[in-house]
């Protein structure tokens, strides 16, 4: 039985911008209630007044909270339980990159992403299970980079790896129980993700090369959202990133390396 988003009632974290504001922007003109979740509560209130504006009826919770940390995640599912709101959809979008090597990394940001990018994920999902009505979905937003050893980027790649790997886990563990799992790994997607990855004093990314894989946000989200309506496990959205998927799932690793290797040593991410 595929899970179809009409009339949910759906929990979306890191809605305060990016992809996961325009998650609520596509599921808010046929949604019931939007449950809308990240750090900065005035973000989460121009996202509410815009889902509003395309549907007037919309029920729509706010939560500004850390997820990162246990407190946070605390009061985010203390708030659920004392709302009137129970989720059919979960969407764990949330998520930071670091741009730069690991030794000249701030180990707090490499502990912020693995934080944020798995235990989160991990720790917010098992939460989600008690409270999904069933049938129900989970969207877990992944990315291109999990498919690829990204030096420069080598916490947050690996991270989204274990995203991919877990979903696809969850998917099949979770396919009796009526719950859709549904992991979206999207390709560079103008957002402020590039803005929170750069370091202080940090070079911007050369992106040359890149252009083919770029989507906007709202293509990235209406091919997850069809991908979760089709009952698929993993969504690459946009043909480019698809095609360049399959590439990266295929190319034999000792071919791979060389390329990895001319990559960094250009300064190219
Ligand atoms: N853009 C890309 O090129 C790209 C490519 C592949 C995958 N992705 C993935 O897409 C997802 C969404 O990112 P985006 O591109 O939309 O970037 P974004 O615009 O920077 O959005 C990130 C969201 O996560 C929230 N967030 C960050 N840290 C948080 C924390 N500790 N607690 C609660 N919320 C937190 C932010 O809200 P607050 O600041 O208000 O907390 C924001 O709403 C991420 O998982 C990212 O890895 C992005």
């Amino acid at each position: 039985m595929n899970f179809h988003p009409h009339h949910c009632c759906a929990l979306i974290t890191g809605a305060s911008s990016g992809l996961g504001a325009e998650f609520a922007r596509q599921l808010a003109p046929t949604a019931q209630a939007l449950f809308l979740t990240g750090r900065r509560a005035e973000a989460l209130e121009s996202v509410k007044a815009q889902c509003l504006a395309l549907n007037p009826s919309l029920n729509i919770h706010l939560c500004a909270c850390d997820i990162a940390t246990d407190e946070g995640r605390g009061l985010l599912l203390e708030t659920i339980r004392h709302s009137t709101f129970r989720p059919h959809l979960w969407i764990n979008n949330a998520g930071m990159g670091d741009y730069g090597t690991v030794a000249t990394a701030d180990p707090a940001k490499l502990r912020a992403q693995i934080d944020l990018n798995i235990t989160a994920l991990v720790l917010l999902t098992h939460a989600s299970l008690p409270l999904l009505q069933r049938p129900g979905g989970i969207v877990n937003v992944s990315s291109l980079a999990s498919t690829l050893p990204l030096p420069a980027m080598a916490v947050y790649a690996a991270s989204k790896a274990f995203v991919t790997s877990f979903s696809e886990a969850l998917a099949v563990e979770l396919a009796p129980a009526h719950i859709t799992v549904t992991c979206v790994c999207p390709g560079p997607t103008p957002t402020s993700f590039s803005q929170t990855a750069r370091r202080p004093q940090g070079e911007d990314t050369d992106r040359g090369g890149q252009d083919f894989l770029r989507i906007p946000p709202a293509q990235v989200v209406s091919e997850a959202l069809a991908a979760l309506r089709a009952g698929r496990a993993c969504v690459y959205p946009g043909v480019g990133v698809s095609l360049a998927a399959r590439l990266f799932h295929h190319l034999p690793r000792f071919l791979l390396r060389p390329l990895l290797r001319q990559r960094f040593a250009k300064g190219t991410i």
